[in-house]
């Protein structure tokens, strides 16, 4: 068994169906704000360790907008609360080029181990209008091959997403020890 901590179902039921042996943990964190998603994980999983003593996973994911320069990156949490879908559409009104993509870093760490990091990555654009009912977050705004995350279920998500890619790099790696 290993925990997922996380206070989003959305992201635990996509993990979840890659790997099962996972259990939701809401337990909540210190989320720091760094340049990276990868500084992010990494002090979650100290903070963490110290109170867990049993394996366990966090992940943290963002949308970066090529024309934005990357934003809004490690503040899509916030970007998405404060100023939401609406928000970034009206951001990209007028802008040309829509290329985005949504990253996924995913850390495990065990007891008398050094944790371990996964990552993956999905490129697709932005949308001219939010569409779809699945999915979570960005998903209605970003689109690949012309659909958005929003419009497909969970399992095509899952077979093409960020969050699909660094999950299954868990998986094969658990599965290789
Ligand atoms: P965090 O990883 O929970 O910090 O997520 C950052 C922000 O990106 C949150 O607002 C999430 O809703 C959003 N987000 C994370 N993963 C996805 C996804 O797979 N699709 C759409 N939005 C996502």
């Amino acid at each position: 068994m290993i925990r997922f901590v996380t206070s989003n179902r959305g992201k635990f039921v996509e993990a979840q169906r890659l790997i099962e042996d996972l259990v939701q943990a809401d337990l909540g964190y210190t989320e720091i704000q760094a340049d990276t998603l990868e500084e992010v994980v990494l002090f979650g999983l100290k903070e963490l360790s110290s109170r867990l003593n049993s394996p366990f996973i966090i992940e943290d994911a963002g949308l970066f907008i090529e024309a934005l320069n990357g934003f809004p990156g490690v503040y899509s949490a916030y970007v998405q609360r404060t100023i939401g879908n609406s928000g970034i559409l009206k951001l990209m009104d007028g802008v040309e080029n829509r290329a985005a993509s949504f990253r996924s870093v995913v850390g495990y760490a065990a007891p008398g181990m050094e944790p371990v990091l996964f990552k993956g990555e999905l490129r697709g654009r932005i949308g001219f209008e939010a569409r779809g009912a699945g999915g979570f977050g960005y998903d209605p705004i970003f689109e690949v091959d012309g659909r958005t995350l929003a419009e497909m279920d969970l399992a095509e998500k899952n077979m093409i997403s960020h969050r699909g890619r660094s999950m299954k790099a868990l998986k094969s790696w658990l599965e290789s020890r």
